[in-house]
Parts: C-alpha cells; sequence; structure tokens
C-alpha cells in the first residue's frame, strides 16, 4: 500500500467537484467519477459546472499537474483507486420528507464490483443514520475482495461560495470508522489537512452520520429563532435588527447566524431537517426533534411575510403591478437556486398577476431554466426600471453597493423591501424611498414592519 493514497471521488456535484479538486491541488492523484458525461467533459476541459470562487483557477492548476483526471468508468475507479469518497447528492425525495438515497445506492452497487483488493470507500453524503452500516454489509456483499473493503463516514460541512477554504481548513474533521486500520487510511488521505492542525475527531459510524444533521438543525434553529423574534418585533412595533445585535455581544449566543429575514434555503438545510425529523420518528425518537417540524413552519412563513410586505406596498393587490426581484440564488456567491427563498417569492408574486423582472450576478441561467415564466433583467437598475416595488432578496454586495438616488432615478414609486437587512435604512429613507424590512418598524407608526 503506497503511503500516499489514491483517490476516487464519486460524483463530481458542488461537494465532489470540490473535494476532487482541492485533494489534487493538495498532492493527491485523483480521479473523479460520475455518471454525468456533460458533467465529466466539462470538468476534463477545465471548466466547472457551477459558481464557486476561486474553483475554476484550482481546477486548471489540478489538470496542469496531471494529477487529476475524470471518467465515467466505474472499473477504472475501482483499479485505480486505494480510497474512494462517495459525493453524490441525496436530494429530498419527491414523495415524502426522507432523503432519496438512489443515488447513494446506486454508487455503491456500481463501485463495489470493482473492488478486488484491499480498499476504503469513504461516504461523505448527508444520510440518515444508519445507512453506513446498511452500506457496509451491501459493500462487502458486493466487493470480489468482500471483508477487505472497508465502509468509513467522513461528514462534509463546506458551505456553497466558500467551499475551497473549507475544503483546505475545515474547522474540524469527522471520521466515523470501525477499525484502527481506516482510520489510518483516513488520516493518510488528509494528511496536507491535519497537518495544519485542523482538529479531528474520531467515532463509530453512527455519530458521523449524526454530526451532519446535528450541525444542520443547530444553524437552521439558530436562524429560525432569530427570524421568530422577527415575527413578535412586528407585532409590537420593536426592530429584530437592534433585538439581533444587542443578543450578538453575548459570546455565548454570538451574531452568526443570527441574521433575520427570509430564511434560509439551498440544498442542505432545508431537506436536512426535514430527512432528519423523518428519520428521527422511524427510530421512535420523533418527539426530541418535532421543534424541527416548528423551525421549518417559521422559515416558510417568512416567504410568506415577505410577499405580504410587498402587497401591502402596493396598496393590497400586486396584479399588473411591476416588481423588481433582486436575487435569484438562495444566497449570496452561489448560482445555487435549490429551494431558493428568493425565487420561491419572485415566483408567488407572479401566481398573484404581478410583473416580477429578476436580475441575479450568478443564478440567471438556472433560474430562467426552473422559472420560465418570468422576465430577467441584465442589471439591478434594468430591473428596476418602471417598478411599483423592488424586493432585495438575496445579499449580494453588488446589491448593497447600489446608490439610492441612482435606483430612484429609474422606478415608477420609490418602495423597497429588503427581505435580508441588507441595506442601511437611513440612506434610502433619505433618497426618498419607503424603506421597509420584516421586523422592524416602518416609518408610519403603525408598530408594524
Ligand atoms: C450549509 C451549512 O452551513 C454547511 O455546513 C453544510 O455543509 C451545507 O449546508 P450552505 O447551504 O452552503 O451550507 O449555506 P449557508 O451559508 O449555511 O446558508 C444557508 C441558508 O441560511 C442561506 O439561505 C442563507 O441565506 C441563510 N441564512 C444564513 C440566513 O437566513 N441567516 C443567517 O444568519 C445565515
Amino acid at each position: 500500500m503506497p503511503a500516499s493514497p489514491r483517490l476516487t471521488v464519486i460524483g463530481t456535484g458542488y461537494l465532489g467537484a470540490t473535494h476532487a479538486i482541492c485533494m489534487a491541488v493538495m498532492g493527491f492523484e485523483v480521479l473523479g467519477v460520475d455518471v454525468d458525461t456533460d458533467k465529466i467533459e466539462k470538468l476534463s476541459s477545465g471548466e466547472v459546472p457551477f459558481f464557486e470562487p476561486g474553483l475554476p483557477e484550482l481546477l486548471t492548476k489540478a489538470l496542469e499537474s496531471g494529477r487529476l483526471r475524470f471518467t465515467t468508468s466505474f472499473a477504472e475507479a475501482g483499479a485505480f483507486g486505494d480510497v474512494h469518497f462517495v459525493c453524490v447528492g441525496t436530494p429530498q425525495r419527491a414523495d415524502s420528507e426522507a432523503a432519496d438515497l438512489t443515488y447513494v445506492d446506486a454508487a455503491v452497487t456500481s463501485l463495489a464490483p470493482h473492488l478486488d483488493r484491499r480498499t476504503l470507500v469513504v461516504g461523505k453524503s448527508t444520510v440518515p443514520v444508519g445507512t453506513a452500516a446498511r452500506l457496509a454489509a451491501l459493500l462487502r456483499s458486493l466487493a470480489p475482495a468482500g471483508d477487505e473493503v472497508e465502509l468509513a463516514w467522513n461528514p462534509e460541512f463546506l458551505r456553497e461560495g466558500f467551499a475551497v477554504d473549507d475544503t483546505m481548513r475545515p474547522d474540524r474533521l469527522v471520521f466515523g470508522v470501525t477499525s484502527e486500520w481506516a482510520e489510518q487510511r483516513l488520516r493518510a488521505a488528509f494528511q496536507p489537512v491535519l497537518a495544519q492542525d485542523v482538529p479531528v475527531k474520531v467515532t463509530d459510524l453512527q455519530t458521523a452520520e449524526l454530526v451532519k444533521v446535528a450541525a444542520n438543525s443547530f444553524l437552521a434553529t439558530k436562524i429560525s429563532y432569530i427570524n421568530a423574534m422577527a415575527e413578535v418585533c412586528e407585532a409590537t412595533g420593536a426592530d429584530v435588527h437592534d433585538l439581533a445585535e444587542a443578543l450578538a455581544y453575548d459570546e455565548r449566543i454570538g451574531g452568526r447566524f443570527l441574521r433575520p429575514g427570509l430564511g434560509f434555503g439551498g440544498g442542505c438545510l432545508p431537506k436536512d431537517i426535514r430527512a432528519f425529523a423523518h428519520r428521527a420518528e422511524e427510530l421512535g425518537v420523533g418527539q426530541a426533534v418535532g421543534f424541527l417540524r416548528e423551525i421549518d413552519g417559521i422559515n416558510r412563513r417568512r416567504r410568506a411575510r415577505t410577499v405580504d410586505l410587498v402587497v401591502e406596498l402596493c396598496d393590497g393587490d400586486v396584479a399588473g403591478k411591476r416588481i423588481a426581484a433582486l436575487g435569484a440564488a438562495f444566497k449570496p456567491n452561489s448560482d445555487d437556486i435549490r429551494d431558493a427563498p428568493a425565487l420561491d417569492v419572485a415566483a408567488t408574486l407572479h401566481r398573484m398577476g404581478a410583473d416580477v423582472v429578476v436580475f441575479d450576478p450568478a443564478a440567471m441561467e438556472n433560474a430562467r431554466r426552473v422559472h420560465p415564466e418570468l422576465a430577467y433583467a441584465t442589471s439591478a437598475l434594468d430591473a428596476a426600471r418602471d417598478a411599483d416595488v423592488v424586493v432585495l432578496l438575496t445579499e449580494w454586495n453588488e446589491f448593497r453597493d447600489i446608490e439610492p438616488a441612482a435606483m430612484a432615478a429609474v422606478v415608477r414609486r420609490a418602495k423597497i423591501v429588503d427581505g435580508r437587512h441588507a441595506l442601511v435604512p437611513a440612506h434610502w429613507r433619505v433618497a426618498g424611498w419607503e424603506y421597509r424590512a420584516l421586523g422592524r418598524p416602518s416609518l408610519h407608526g403603525t408598530g408594524h414592519a
């Protein structure tokens, strides 16, 4: 066994492509594997098929080094790899709140027949607790090497937009293993990361699986907590923005993930809390995480309340009104529109008869594909032309930098809903705008946002 293991990365989406590229840059021989030939062709020719700051440059570097290649062949992957990382998606099932494990099962079933020597397979995908134990048995039964093939679980915590940094310098590594050999293999596969004194927590398989969903549940809870406070503020005339800032000075609470607004979306938080609640019910401990349903409910209400606020600014009816929707991605520095609160709000307003014009710095192509019924502009100012209401839905820096007077000059009526608490209200009000944000008092003295 070579000291530096050869790695395969199965599934080249946001997670897998980043992992494969970063591992190659850190010095490993890496083979990226996917069933999607289009993705493999793009990556092989140096094109990252999604928006992630810094990643295209690293892909070029990795390809030039000769250490990174891509394939659609599981036979090639089996022959090449000492450690195989499984990075395929686990979306929400169409018919329930459970995670869809089709892709994880397919990856393992396709790889196993090609494993004919001692090998470590490492799951990185977010899965319901108990999945790893089932996959370990499946691997042993399907692989020619049988018990020589071990499974480990290494949850991934990378954030889109910061994926490179989070991969190269994570807060921690979690190794869920069932043997000393598996731990040592993982230590070898992460040697350059561990050399930077990144803490590593070694656990059993089920704890490693749980760390990921517990972390995402905690983050979702923190966001919905402050948004619940926003609802109370709306009923009392208090200001959730000031409330959050005052809470954040308490180091036990901290200010991160305490930004009130339109709430969380994306390919992870919403589906992970639902799948976790579902799995806990299956295990007979549904009550323990029953609060996650409430977290989800608070989060969904933010979208509805944002729509309400736009309707209010349109004097009770959006039909025929022009709405400029600034943002489509689920968060800035991403082109990901999975469960994006921004597009949800834009599409709802459109269904209510509004003439919605969307602009996003990175997610236009994805948004247009999923919501062809919406209109799309070429810039924020272009979207705002003749608008009755402007609604900021994703807090891109370029939206924070908008000159209120310049935008006031192109709209029909200077009314803005700041769905992300991203703007400085005084700057907008002084330029003649009616500024509104959920959980912040309006200047009309109603006390309601
Ligand atoms: C998340 C986890 O952070 C990451 O560790 C995990 O691996 C995958 O899921 P990501 O989906 O990339 O990462 O986005 P994140 O930066 O966590 O933001 C999630 C959502 O919460 C976004 O829609 C964001 O707009 C929202 N959010 C975040 C808030 O509404 N308020 C906040 O204070 C912080």
